[in-house]
């Protein structure tokens, strides 16, 4: 018999096929058992009926435990009771590996923790399934939006000899005869070189943060994207990271919207109208914005925008909102000073709604070399190991930019889930390394 999906059932009407999958649940009702068969792509129920079977397969089925991986032939009738619109009038049954008797994950509910440990179970429920539906999607928009527009995907290293986004959040691993190698933070500098060469460029890959919160938007390894562009000032970076959201949200809503509906429950109205142009917005003005909409906990000019206070910020919108030129003193070593006043750097972060928090930062970088050594000494880094770096400057130096957007996070957005840890197949947290 054919295997088919039962994403595909609807194509199979009247004919006899194979579905092959696992056993979610089963009743049984006299004569007749009902198997929820779920093989990756869906749900479907398949109907035993005593007399089709001998009596041993009719028993045995009666007593499969949960997950025991099958077979089920059968013609595919339609049965508009079920969501998915069709079930199986099985012929035919055939054990492939019969599970053990106690999968933790039964059908009732179970707290985050349990669920985190047994996350290479739990990824088989139908929200879980959603979910990595949802990020390959995500992905693939992101791939497509840069391959479309002419950029050219170059790999970072993972291994680097210096941090990039501050060096409190650097992993360490022991390199051989030179000493220490740290995990890469950002593949930013090596996005710069590779902009230099190709003009527009992309890095993807797998970064790392050392970093000790315990948010629920905080991972110590997440995905991120960073296109760099030669010849872009921070509005063509606004610009860019701007379409390219909606290219990403359009993408997803257009596959999507039904399982974001039924299975994830988000609200996909919001999602809807995050269209062109997003409020734009100076860290000056968002201050006093958050000064005016919480007088009771003040905030100076020079403090850090922290998840509450983008979260008051970005109730204020219906899109996402963009905070451009932060205080310099906030910035990492590479941004460029604002031409008209150097307490601020060209950078840019867009915050999600609904509190979803900052899911892209990026900015203007330094093109001077004389200005760009004097940051590095300002941040205490070692000239040394950004001599590569400081030969951008020296050949053919041009104004440049580019961001970072973060999958998980983006994820979160997207499917309206409370914590990143859901938003990748295996997190990594500060208090979580399994499995
Ligand atoms: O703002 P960040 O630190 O920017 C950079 O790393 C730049 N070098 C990017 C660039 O300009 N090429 O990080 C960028 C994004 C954040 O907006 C957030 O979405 C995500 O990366 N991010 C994290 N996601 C999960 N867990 C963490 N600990 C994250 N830290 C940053
Ligand atoms: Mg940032």
């Amino acid at each position: 018999m054919p295997h088919v999906y039962v994403r595909d059932i609807s194509k199979h009407e009247g004919q006899q096929v194979t579905i092959k999958g696992w056993l979610d649940n089963r009743a049984s009702k006299g004569k007749l058992h009902f198997l929820q068969v779920r093989d990756g792509t869906g749900t479907i129920q398949a109907v035993m009926f005593k007399p089709d079977f001998d009596e041993e397969t009719f028993k045995r089925a009666d007593h499969l435990p949960q997950e025991s991986a099958i077979a089920v032939t059968g013609v595919v009738k339609k049965e508009p009771r079920s969501q998915l619109g069709y079930e199986l009038q099985a012929q035919g049954l055939e054990v492939i590996a019969e599970a053990a008797p106690d999968y933790p994950l039964g059908h009732k509910e179970h707290g985050v923790a349990f669920l985190m440990d047994h996350r290479h179970l739990w990824l088989r429920s139908s929200r879980q399934r959603v979910i990595l539906s949802v990020r390959h999607t995500i992905i693939k928009a992101i791939r497509d939006y840069f391959d479309d527009r002419g950029f050219t995907l170059v790999d970072a290293p993972i291994f680097t000899p210096a941090a990039c986004e501050g060096t409190s959040t650097l992993f360490e691993v022991p390199y051989f005869d030179m000493g220490k190698a740290f995990l890469t933070q950002s593949g930013q500098l090596y996005g710069e070189a590779a902009a230099m060469a190709v003009g527009k460029a992309y890095v993807f890959g797998p970064t790392f943060r050392a970093e000790k919160s315990k948010t629920r938007r905080h991972l110590t390894e997440f995905w991120m994207v960073e296109p760099e562009v030669a010849f872009m000032d921070l509005d063509g970076d606004m610009d860019l990271a701007e379409d390219f959201l909606c290219h990403i949200v359009q993408t997803v809503l257009a596959k999507h919207r039904d399982e974001l509906v039924k299975i994830l429950e988000r609200d996909v109205s919001a999602l809807e109208r995050v269209q062109k142009p997003f409020p734009r917005i100076t860290y000056t003005e968002a201050i006093e914005r958050i000064q005016k909409a919480r007088p009771e906990t003040p905030i100076t000019w020079g403090d850090d925008i922290g998840g509450d206070e983008e979260t008051i910020l970005a109730n204020q919108f219906d899109r996402p909102v963009m905070v451009h030129r932060y205080p310099t003193a906030m910035k990492a070593f590479y941004f460029k000073q604002d031409p008209n006043d150097p307490n601020v750097a060209l950078g840019v972060d867009v915050l999600a709604p609904e509190g979803y928090g900052e899911i892209i930062g990026g900015g203007q970088r330094e093109e001077s070399y004389d200005a760009l050594i004097e940051r590095i000494d300002q941040h205490g880094l070692p000239r040394e190991a950004f001599s590569w770096y400081l030969d951008l400057r020296r050949f053919g130096s041009v104004p440049h930019a580019g961001f970072g957007l973060g999958v998980e996070r983006t994820v979160a957005w997207i499917c309206g889930l409370h914590h990143v840890r859901e938003t990748i197949p295996f997190a990594r947290m500060i208090e979580r390394l399994t499995p």
